[in-house]
């Protein structure tokens, strides 16, 4: 008897060209982050780009986004409308139900929660589906990963080594699942300290650069620490939106036309 590949239930969402997942082994480490402002960074350069939140248990994107208080409408198509900021299509659980609610739902609420978010949203015509994934090599991951086909997976990494431990174990499962690996963003990558122009490195430069030689794999850039990338997403106004031509902005619009280059222009 043969088994069923779960693979085989891949379908691609109609009107959506690139789905793009951002993993990370670790939580903390500014997926999210690197999320909304690289969505914001493809936005201008004329991409249309949606960004699904799928870490169900800790959704940061409606904060992030400023889209704290919007609940989604159900439209004549029977589909969940995105809320749009900044051009941005977004979803996110944090919509549907509120941020503490979503922590007590159980495995099959979740992908259910998942495939929702895939198949029942208005997405319409998007060149990138941005998907900011919980932390880890969890459900969520597979479960994209059978779902969709994914256009390539990103990490998001910071520096140090033990951030790096957990970094492998992403791309190992991305590797598994055969997700075209993007590269790695390595995020807090330094700090320049107020009065100076030196740059400082805030944790401890790993292996990372090492690894990624090793195995043929790119990093896709390298963001700078800075409180303004903080604070934006805290005052729910992205710092590639607020400060566009700011360093912390230039870092990921670097980044954004890597990818972009690859699979639009
Ligand atoms: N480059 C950066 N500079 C300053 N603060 C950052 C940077 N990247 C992330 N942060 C902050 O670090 C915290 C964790 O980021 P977040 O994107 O929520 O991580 P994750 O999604 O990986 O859990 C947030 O408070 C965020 O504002
Ligand atoms: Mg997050």
């Amino acid at each position: 008897m043969t088994q069923a590949n779960p693979f085989d239930q891949q379908r691609p969402i109609d009107g959506v060209k690139n789905i793009i997942a951002v993993s990370s082994g670790k939580g903390g480490v500014g997926k999210s982050t690197v999320a909304v402002n690289l969505a914001l960074a493809l936005s201008k350069r004329g991409a249309r780009v949606g960004l699904l939140d799928a870490d169900i248990y800790g959704p940061s994107l409606p904060r992030m986004m400023g889209a704290l208080n919007h609940k989604v409408d159900i439209g004549e198509d029977k589909k969940l409308q995105p809320v749009t900021r900044f051009q941005i299509k977004l979803m996110s659980i944090g919509f549907l139900v509120d941020e503490d609610l979503a922590v007590v739902w159980r495995g099959p609420m979740l992908f259910k929660a998942i495939d929702q978010f895939l198949r029942d949203v208005a997405w319409g015509e998007l060149d990138y589906l941005l998907v900011d994934l919980p932390p880890g090599t969890g459900d969520v991951q597979l479960s994209l990963a059978q779902k969709v086909p994914l256009a390539g997976a990103i990490a998001v990494s910071t520096p140090q080594n033990v951030s790096l431990i957990d970094v492998k174990k992403a791309l190992d499962m991305w590797r598994r699942m055969s997700v075209p690996i993007l590269g790695v963003i390595e995020n807090m990558a330094w700090f320049i300290p107020p009065g100076s122009s030196e740059r400082m490195q805030l944790f401890p430069k790993g292996s990372l650069t090492k690894y990624l030689q090793e195995n043929q794999l790119e990093k896709l850039g390298e963001i700078p620490f800075h409180p303004n990338v903080g604070l934006g997403s805290e005052a729910g106004i992205p710092v590639v939106e607020s400060d566009p031509t700011g360093e912390e902005a230039k870092a990921f619009s670097a980044v954004a036309e890597r990818i972009d280059k690859r699979f639009r222009l």
